[in-house]
């Protein structure tokens, strides 16, 4: 895909067909995370990948989607759920706190940059049950989680619009896709 083509399609899925990513495309996002720059070239990240279907349904239950939505209509459904998870995970006996968060940031847009390539659609999911995550995936004392990041090949489109008044909160139109505002350029611009 065209640079700005994949940059403009790759939003955040929230419906996903059941069909699982092969380990190739696996491995290609996971070495997309780690040819992520990072601060004083310290890599404190490392990752979780869960890909057993009970595990994800596990983790899954862990989550919360589309805070702007009411949950019946943000909440994938059964049969919409993704397919794969991927924790992020920062070690902070190797960075303790600065700029870990601009880390995971790059390292989660190279990942999930990575898996469009290849049509697979991403959540970013901060808002997760993080107590309940770490104890699951055995995280040691230093190992704090950042987020989860759920993967899977979208059954729904997502497309930006220009923000209007301001109002950024997405919603989902008349065929159930998102549209999601962004705020225009002059707005979020200043030229010296
Ligand atoms: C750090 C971070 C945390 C997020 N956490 C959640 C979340 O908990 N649940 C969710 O449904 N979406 C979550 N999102 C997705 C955002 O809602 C989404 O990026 C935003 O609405 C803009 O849509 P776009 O990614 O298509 O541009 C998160 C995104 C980021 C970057």
């Amino acid at each position: 895909m065209e640079l700005m083509e994949l940059l403009k399609l790759r939003r955040t899925y929230r419906r996903f067909k059941q069909e699982p990513i092969s380990d190739e495309i696996i491995d290609e996002m996971l070495t997309a995370a780690r040819y992520a720059s990072s601060a004083a070239n310290l890599q404190p990240l490392s990752y979780v990948v869960v890909k057993s279907q009970e595990k994800v349904k596990e983790v899954f239950g862990h989550t919360k989607w589309a805070g702007y939505l009411p949950k019946e209509e943000g909440q994938p459904k059964a049969g919409e759920e993704p397919v794969l998870f991927i924790g992020i995970i920062e070690n902070e006996n190797i960075n303790r706190g600065q700029y870990c968060d601009t880390d995971a940031g790059l390292a989660i847009s190279n990942m999930t940059l990575a898996a469009w390539n290849h049509g697979v659609g991403s959540c970013i999911i901060g808002a997760c049950d993080k107590a309940e995550l770490s104890n699951m995936f055995g995280l040691k004392e230093e190992q704090k989680l950042h987020t989860v990041v759920a993967f899977g090949y979208p059954s729904h489109t997502s497309k930006m619009e220009d923000a209007k008044d301001g109002n950024i909160k997405y919603y989902l139109d008349e065929n159930k896709d998102y549209v999601v505002p962004k705020r225009k350029l002059e707005d979020i611009v200043k030229y010296l």
